[in-house]
């Protein structure tokens, strides 16, 4: 049985046409985030699945899971880890490139955020392709973190992206056509 949260959380995503192209239909959370008892249940969605699985590092992908990453890490006692865009962090970084529908795109993290054998769960607003939370997942195990969930609020299962993560678990809260 679905959790009785899931409706109101997915009902408070505006969907929004033609944004930022002709033919995407942008899933804006922005909407879920002015409605605080959704914002709470998404977060304690997370923080309930988590909370025993002596996760250390919840790893938040630029941008939005910089919103949702943070108070599950504060709930459940990890260190919150920054995946940014290029040229964003200023010390040393280590960096992966993915491939997007046009050329490429990379993600950064800090030398030294995490550290061999820790266990991870990379946080983000939505998985489409994959390939964002694709290179998340190599840039840690590259250093030797045990990624246990990549974790989302919403999924366009039409995209396919969970194939590409292979065998690798993902949990989300809400499904978009
Ligand atoms: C969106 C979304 C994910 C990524 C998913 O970010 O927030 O991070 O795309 O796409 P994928 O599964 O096909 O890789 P966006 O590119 O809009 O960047 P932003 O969060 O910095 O605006």
């Amino acid at each position: 049985a679905t959790d009785d949260r899931i409706p109101r959380i997915s009902s408070s995503i505006r969907v929004i046409p033609d944004f930022p192209k002709p033919g995407i239909m942008f899933q804006d959370i922005t909407t879920l985030l002015l409605d605080p008892a959704a914002f709470k249940d998404t977060i304690d969605l997370f923080v309930e699945r988590y909370k025993d699985k002596k996760i250390d590092v919840v790893a938040g992908i630029e941008a939005r899971g910089f919103i949702f990453g943070p108070p599950i890490a504060l709930a459940i006692g990890a260190k919150f880890v920054p995946m940014r865009k290029p040229k964003k962090l200023p010390g040393e970084v280590i960096s992966e490139e993915y491939s997007l529908e046009y050329g490429t795109d990379k993600i950064e993290m800090h030398v030294g955020a995490v550290q061999p054998g820790e266990r991870a769960v990379i946080v983000d607003d939505l998985i489409a392709t994959g390939g964002t939370l694709t290179a998340a997942i190599r840039l840690l195990e590259r250093v030797g973190v045990d990624v246990v969930e990549c974790a989302c609020v919403i999924e366009l299962p039409e995209l396919k992206g969970r194939d590409r993560l292979g065998d690798k678990s993902l949990f989300v809260l809400v499904s978009s056509a």
